[in-house]
């Protein structure tokens, strides 16, 4: 297992772009939710590192809850079906939420986990996307909040995964093509 920037071709978002967004995303939230009781659901795996980053960067109080869905596997693109890896701890009846949510490509997990929150009988139900391939969506997804839009190129980095790796890279980044075509991971 190499280095992990030997395997990176190109940087997309930089450590600071992606903070600045963040903190400016998050100021917005602040105001918008100041008088709410605002529950965080962030998807994991991917949403990780971003839910840590926003949630620090809100100066309202607010729970977290997590739930683990899988659409993409192994694989290369979304399969379309989603997988839920592990669910919410808390009863979402009532309650208003913002998921926060590392990207939307397809948009099938976040049509899903939407319908799902509603259908429990949440509140109200809004979405934080750190990026977006805009490119790639076969769903409609109602995004309030938004980062980056990225090319329709395979990104790894600040908790989005190739093969469970890469997830540990502070910045957004494009592998290199041998590392997805051959065993270079
Ligand atoms: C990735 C990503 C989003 C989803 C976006 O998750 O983190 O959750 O796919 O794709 P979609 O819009 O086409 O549904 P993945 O299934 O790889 O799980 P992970 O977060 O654990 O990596
Ligand atoms: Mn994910
Ligand atoms: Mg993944």
């Amino acid at each position: 297992i190499a280095d992990v920037h030997d395997q990176i071709d190109h940087e997309l978002v930089s450590k600071t772009q992606i903070e600045e967004k963040i903190n400016s995303v998050a100021a917005q939230v602040s105001k918008d939710y100041k008088d709410t009781d605002l529950l965080l659901v962030a998807v994991l795996k991917g949403a990780m590192n971003t839910l840590v980053a926003f949630s620090q960067a809100l100066s309202i109080n607010v729970q977290m809850d997590f739930m683990s869905l899988s659409s993409y596997g192994d694989g290369l693109s979304s399969s379309g079906t989603i997988k839920v890896r592990q669910d919410l701890a808390c009863d979402v009846k009532g309650r208003d939420i913002l998921i926060v949510e590392d990207i939307v490509d397809s948009g099938h997990t976040l049509d899903w986990l939407i319908r799902e929150l509603k259908n429990r009988g949440a509140a109200s139900v809004e979405v934080f996307a750190l990026l977006e391939k805009p490119s790639r969506r076969e769903v409609d997804v109602p995004l309030k909040y938004r980062g980056y839009e990225v090319p329709d190129e395979f990104v790894v980095g600040f908790g989005l995964d190739y093969k469970e790796r890469f997830r540990n890279l502070d910045s957004i980044a494009v592998l290199k093509p041998e590392v997805y075509q051959g065993e270079a991971v």
